[in-house]
């Protein structure tokens, strides 16, 4: 689809539109059939070398896919080299990246992780050229670097990466923790600088919906964000903390905006954040109604089975809609790495 109107937005190869009143984009490149073919052969090959699994060899498992990747999508390889600064490129989708065998969905959001190696072999392989590595907390997602994000029966009615029914609001993952390089009075480790999705299954065509920092700063008048740029917020855990019963971990006397050389980065989440002042009270609810009312600003990004979706944490905010989900074992799945 070609939609060039030099008077509206730029458009991209694939169609997703960049605001013209913002320096950051989104990537979308397709992958060929064929490199596509060749990339599936090598990652189910060379999985085969790494029996104990991304938890214990992720290092190793990221340096061989971005072996893979390096080799046979060099477009996609410099796609995603563009996030390891920040930058001018926020996102990259990567359609159609390999196809793989897939084990019927774990809707409990647990799995032996060989049976997915080659997936987590190609995923962690993204991240390594993006310029991160796999990481885990040892205060969630029960340690692990890889979490199953699926429609779980038991998230009915929750807000979180595990629901289906409710909707996930716009947020950033992890935004009670210190931006990287921030001097903040805090013991609790960075934010994750990037996440990396690989899409197992889709069929319900849920979108991630994402929107960038820069467009939301675009509309954001400057009081808002000089106030929000103040260390006047308490920020909280997210849902997949709290789950691990650290639901007490936070930030305090921490800015939401923070302009770090050329870019501002972000970190929010509606549910998490209390203000400390009646002007941050005011700020952080006119930011929760700019969100409410963004939808012309944001856009849906659907990652299919074989596809990868990386991006850069603070600066772009996601959310998932409400979804009714197909038959468990065939109901949406992505696996989720966390990157710094
Ligand atoms: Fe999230």
């Amino acid at each position: 689809m070609n939609r060039r109107n030099p008077k509206q937005n730029q458009v991209d190869r694939l169609g997703y539109a960049t605001h013209a009143n913002s320096a950051a984009s989104i990537e979308v490149l397709e992958i060929s059939k064929s490199a596509c073919e060749a990339i599936s052969r090598h990652a189910t090959q060379v999985a085969r070398e790494f029996p104990d699994g991304i938890e214990k060899q992720s290092r190793a498992m990221a340096n061989a896919g971005a072996s893979i990747l390096e080799q046979f999508i060099p477009e996609g390889t410099a796609a995603l080299r563009k996030l390891s600064q920040f930058g001018k490129t926020v996102c990259v989708h990567l359609k159609g990246v390999a196809e793989l065998p897939v084990p019927a969905t774990p809707t409990s959001g647990s799995i032996d992780d060989r049976k997915i190696a080659a997936h987590d072999l190609v995923l962690a392989g993204a991240l390594r050229i993006a310029g991160t590595d796999p990481i885990a907390f040892d205060f969630e997602n029960s340690g692990l670097i890889a979490r199953n994000v699926v429609a779980n029966p038991a998230g009915r009615g929750k807000a979180s990466s595990h629901g289906f029914d409710v909707m996930l609001f716009w947020h950033q993952d992890n935004c009670g923790q210190p931006f990287k390089g921030e001097p903040l009075d805090s013991n609790l480790p960075p934010m994750p600088v990037q996440l990396a999705f690989a899409g197992i299954r889709n069929h319900e065509q849920v979108p991630t919906r994402v929107l960038l920092v820069d467009d939301l700063l675009a509309i954001m008048p400057t009081a808002i964000r000089d106030i929000l740029a103040q260390p006047l917020f308490r920020i909280g855990a997210p849902d997949s903390v709290a789950a691990d019963g650290n639901g007490n971990l936070a930030i305090q006397n921490a800015p939401i905006l923070r302009m770090d050389g050329s870019a501002w980065k972000m970190r929010y989440d509606p549910n998490l954040v209390t203000a400390s002042t009646d002007a941050a009270c005011a700020a952080n609810e006119w930011l929760k109604l700019a969100l409410s009312i963004c939808k012309e600003k944001a856009r849906d990004i659907i990652v299919n089975a074989g596809d990868l979706l990386v991006f850069q944490n603070y600066q772009l905010m996601h959310m998932r809609v409400a979804f009714e989900p197909l038959a468990p074992e065939q109901s949406r799945w992505l696996r989720r790495f966390y990157g710094s």
